[in-house]
């Protein structure tokens, strides 16, 4: 599978590179950037250690080269700034993600691709791509909750002293201040979360709370994400590479499910060779689905802004 990532000089973008070189699973890799400098650096440096990782071919490129890709990967924008929330980045971000957009549009999307946005805020530049691109709605996917959901299994696990990869808890709706913790499904290999030793509701809220905060805690020291959100975007983009068909919190676009209507949204989402194979409708406690809708009123109300410029 040849994937294209438009950021690929910048922090996610080359990190998600580097994790789609250890996986071995794509085939070619494509770095574009505004800084043509730092895109070519990233595969440069890529390349040269593709004798120990994988067979692949790793590049710089232009947006020529994503009229032949299977998936474009959309990681370019500006970074929040610490006390920034990713809705207040939208002003800033909006116009450079539809230029984007316009130049894909002009390069000549295949009409199969997969658009996956990475891009904050992700939930509002998904449903701006699915409008731009005018691709079917299960081709344009965006990387939604992936992140929390990892940084919160992971938080638990850390907290706990279990092993992360046993820890099954989801977080959904916005990729912001209104994503949502799903405690009714948690577990540890099967075993309900919420009966497991130490998960009081003061372990509950503290280990959300500072989910919810993970991003703006790893900028404030290291100016942005890197390694968690690189190996999400390749969790991702090898469920489809592989038509894996697992189930991920990407965001997407949802008519209907849980009452929500027209917006992209992180909801439980089987991801395959041609993105979302389906979307589930889970049982959820009332508060959960109350928190769900909460946050798509969010993002409706902000995307209505956008549009309206
Ligand atoms: C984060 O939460 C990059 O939005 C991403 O760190």
């Amino acid at each position: 599978m040849k994937v294209a990532i438009i950021g690929g000089g910048g922090r996610v973008g080359s990190c998600a590179a580097y994790a789609l070189q250890l996986g071995g699973i794509v085939r070619e890799i494509i770095l574009l950037d505004a800084n043509k400098a730092t895109a070519e650096g990233e595969a440069l440096d890529l390349l040269h250690g593709s004798a120990y990782t994988a067979d692949q071919v790793i590049r710089a490129g232009e947006y020529a080269d994503c009229a032949a890709a299977d998936l474009v990967c959309i990681t370019a924008g500006l970074r929040r700034k610490p006390d920034e929330s990713r809705l207040d980045l939208i002003n800033r971000n909006v116009a450079l993600f539809r230029d984007i957009v316009r130049q894909l549009n002009e390069a000549g999307l295949r009409k199969d691709a997969i658009v996956f946005v990475v891009s904050n805020p992700v939930d509002i530049l998904t449903q701006l791509a699915l409008d731009d691109t005018g691709l079917p709605k299960n081709q344009v996917i965006g990387l939604g909750t992936v992140l929390d959901t990892s940084r919160f299994c992971s938080l638990i696990a850390d907290a706990l002293e279990l092993p992360p990869t046993q820890v099954r808890a989801m977080i959904l709706g916005e990729h912001g201040d209104t994503m949502l913790p799903i405690w009714s499904s948690a577990t540890v290999d099967g075993v309900p979360l919420t009966k497991f030793p130490g998960v009081t509701p003061a372990f509950q809220s503290q280990v959300f709370a500072r989910t919810q905060k993970s991003g703006a805690e790893v900028i404030s020291r290291k100016g942005g994400a890197g390694w968690a959100v690189g190996v999400g975007i390749a969790e991702v983009i090898h469920s489809i590479a592989l038509d894996r068909r697992r189930v991920l919190p990407v965001s997407a676009h949802v008519s209907g499910l849980y009452g929500i209507n027209g917006v992209c949204i992180s909801v439980p989402t089987v991801v395959g060779r041609t993105g979302v194979i389906r979307q589930y409708e889970l049982e959820l406690w009332p508060k959960e689905m109350q928190g769900l809708q909460t946050s798509a009123k969010a993002l409706r109300e902000v995307l209505a802004t956008v549009r309206g410029k």
